[in-house]
């Protein structure tokens, strides 16, 4: 296992290219198996997730190649059952259902379990299944649905965290197939359904209200082929935004959408960073001492669950008492631990973590245990006076396209080891 070496201490000064978003992505990848066209979907960033869905696709018949961003695919003919434990290892995969009960009325994937971050089931993504008409059996570890043909209706797919992304993107893909009109109330706002319609509308689909918490899907005959630009990662672009603000650099920050970071360029400006926002560019600086604020995650346009740990880190040198409040999962905390190892005093009351800040930072051997928990271990590391060690940086490369390469031209001192 490999792991990253950081000496801290160093300013982040430069520019860097937000990748494409990987939450956008992996939905869309999964939309292409809706035609028997051919489809181009470009600016994919090549990470293990989505070189993960690729081979999903191809496990499933479809023909596919990921070079220099631009993924080609053609699922002429395939077929509904997808391999157990392709799927099982990445719950993202889960968005493969809806196109293929579309496509093929039937879909069998292996049931995706929980995670480090919480329980993550799918009832919603069943529930707007069944809506439309399928019929769902839990048997051996798979799930399945199947129907004769999916009719449109109205389906309210809020949960008791809210609204839900994926399944969101899972009952839109279903339904553009659908005989009817289907409408989802409590969609998912996210940019990242908004891509994914967008992708849909250009192979032909009829949806309307992608944004806002209600859409409307006209069912259609026949998706074709079509060509697509995956939006820039927002997480990626406020895990870099952060990390300019806590090593107090400078950082130019290319290829970013403002609008879709509102909340966090809110929350950054309120504990005294300055984003300056230049078309796709963002220029990020602190304006001298950090302030300690509260936060708490909510669906967009709130703060979102996958910035919370990176905030966190951090918080930590924002002198005072900042309350960061999750309310997206349940046991999405699993950092705090190791920024302790790093010097940080926080504590955790039921779904908030207190954190008094202000204290130095010193670098340790930590461990990552999720993608957002080790990106939040890289900034307190840059942050921390001395070395950390990050190991298992498998999570983080699911994730982050070449986090350490982007690092060193900022003038980071890390570097990619082998865990001994
Ligand atoms: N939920 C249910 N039932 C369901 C589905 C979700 O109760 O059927 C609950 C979840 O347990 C959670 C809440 O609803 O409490 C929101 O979960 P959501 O379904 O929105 O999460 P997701 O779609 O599975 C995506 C991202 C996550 C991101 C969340 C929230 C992808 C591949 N994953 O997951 O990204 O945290 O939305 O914004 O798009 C990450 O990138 O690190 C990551 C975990």
């Amino acid at each position: 296992m490999e792991s990253f070496l950081i000496k801290g201490g160093r300013p982040l000064c430069g520019e860097v290219t937000i990748s494409g978003s990987k939450n956008a992505a992996l939905p869309i990848l999964a939309a292409t198996l809706l035609t028997q066209e051919p489809c181009v979907i470009r600016r994919v960033p090549d990470l293990s997730d989505t070189r993960f869905m690729v081979q999903i696709l191809q496990s499933l018949g479809a023909t596919a190649k990921l070079e220099n961003g631009t993924l080609t695919v053609c699922a002429r003919k395939i077929k509904g059952f997808a391999d157990y434990d392709l799927v099982r290892k990445m719950r993202g995969s889960i968005c493969i259902a809806g196109p293929l009960l579309a496509r093929l009325q039937r879909a069998r994937i292996s049931l995706p379990g929980g995670c480090i971050i919480g329980a993550r089931p799918i009832n919603l993504h069943l529930k707007g299944f069944q809506a439309l008409g399928a019929k769902i059996k839990i048997e051996g570890g798979y799930v399945e649905a199947v129907t004769k043909k999916l009719r449109g209706a109205t389906i309210f797919l809020g949960g008791r965290a809210g609204p839900t992304v994926l399944g969101t993107a899972n009952v839109m893909m279903a339904a553009t197939l659908a005989k009817g009109v289907t409408v989802i109330e409590s969609a998912a706002c996210e940019p990242e359904v908004v891509d994914l319609a967008k992708f849909l509308n250009a192979m032909g689909a009829r949806i309307e209200g992608a944004g806002s918490p209600t859409i409307t899907i006209t069912g259609v005959s026949k998706l074709h082929g079509a060509e697509h630009e995956v939006i820039p990662d927002r997480i990626e672009a406020a895990t870099f935004m952060i990390a300019a603000a806590a090593t107090n650099g400078e950082v130019i920050i290319k290829g970013a959408r403002a609008d879709h970071l509102r909340a966090v360029i809110d929350k950054l400006n309120e504990a005294r960073v300055t984003v300056e926002t230049r078309g796709e560019t963002l220029v990020v600086r602190r304006r001298g001492k950090l302030k300690a604020v509260d936060i708490t995650t909510l669906p967009h346009s709130g703060f979102p669950t996958d910035v919370q740990a990176q905030m966190m880190a951090l918080l930590l040198l924002a002198p005072g008492i900042s309350i960061i409040t999750e309310r997206i999962f349940e046991s999405r905390f699993m950092h705090v631990s190791e920024l302790a190892r790093l010097g940080a005093d926080i504590e955790i009351e039921g779904p908030s973590a207190i954190v008094k800040g202000g204290k130095a930072l010193s670098g340790a051997p930590v461990m990552a245990s999720d993608l957002r928990a080790s990106a939040a271990l890289v900034i307190a590391g840059l942050a921390a006076k001395g070395t950390t060690q990050v190991n298992r940086i498998y999570h983080l490369d699911r994730g982050y396209e070449q986090m350490d390469a982007k690092l060193r031209k900022l003038g980071a001192h890390i570097r990619r080891i082998q865990e001994k």
